[in-house]
């Protein structure tokens, strides 16, 4: 795959409103699919919809893109804890503007996912949303948005990063894992909409 392209070509940005679609088809690249799961059959359109507004969790704000001989690749969303805080009622507010009335029969598995996905604490940045695009995976681009948005979390005077990852998604831990990130406590778990979904929660000092 390395072999497709030199490193002179590859370059990680800000993301812009525009970049919605992209986001979304990323966002959803994750298995098992937890935000079809929370959000229902419209979570493309939900999803890039959040990520045009600004202060909100999934807004472009927060995203990073990184490119390669300029095409999009990969995606990372990330936000420190201070964002987080001031994030979390405009996006319930925005969730209902998009989803209208099918927001409140979804608040059940937005509880459930709120309770094994995305705890922020104090002093922390959160990693939300990692992925790259299968053709251009294992040339380190994943490495570099993370190292990307760790970068960004010292500047923001986080003590550390944190992320959820599916506990079967082995390619990930192990990137993880080799990145500095540990694993505390056990699994996670929840049942969404007839599925069943188990997240480690890891951590790296910064
Ligand atoms: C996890 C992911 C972002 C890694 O991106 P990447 O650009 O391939 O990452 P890197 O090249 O920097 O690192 C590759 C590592 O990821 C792992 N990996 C996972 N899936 C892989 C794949 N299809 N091809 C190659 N490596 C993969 C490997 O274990 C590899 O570890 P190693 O370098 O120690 O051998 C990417 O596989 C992906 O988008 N997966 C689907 C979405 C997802 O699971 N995101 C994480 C949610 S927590």
């Amino acid at each position: 795959m390395s072999k497709m392209f030199t490193n002179e070509n590859i370059i990680i940005r800000k993301g812009l409103p525009e970049d919605a679609p992209d986001f979304a088809n990323l966002a959803l690249l994750s298995e098992p699919p937890l935000f079809p799961a929370i959000f229902g059959s419209g979570v493309r359109g939900v999803m890039q919809n959040l990520f045009r507004h600004r202060r909100n969790l999934f807004s472009f704000e927060h995203s990073y893109f990184i490119e390669v001989d300029g095409r999009k690749a990969g995606v990372i969303i990330g936000y420190d804890w201070k964002a987080q805080r001031r994030g979390e009622w405009r996006t319930g507010l925005l969730l209902v503007k998009y989803m209208k009335l099918k927001f409140f029969t979804k608040i059940p598995s937005l509880l459930k996912a709120m309770s094994v996905v995305g705890r922020g604490e104090d002093n922390e940045y959160y990693v939300s949303s990692l992925a790259v695009y299968p053709e251009f995976r294992g040339s380190k681009l994943g490495t570099n948005l993370l190292l990307r948005a760790e970068e960004e979390a010292k500047r923001c005077g986080a003590e550390k990063s944190a992320l959820d990852v599916e506990a079967d998604n082995q390619g990930a831990i192990k990137l993880y894992n080799r990145l500095g990130y540990s694993m505390v406590g056990k699994p996670m778990r929840a049942k969404i909409n007839r599925k069943n979904f188990a997240f480690f929660r890891m951590y790296k000092k910064l």
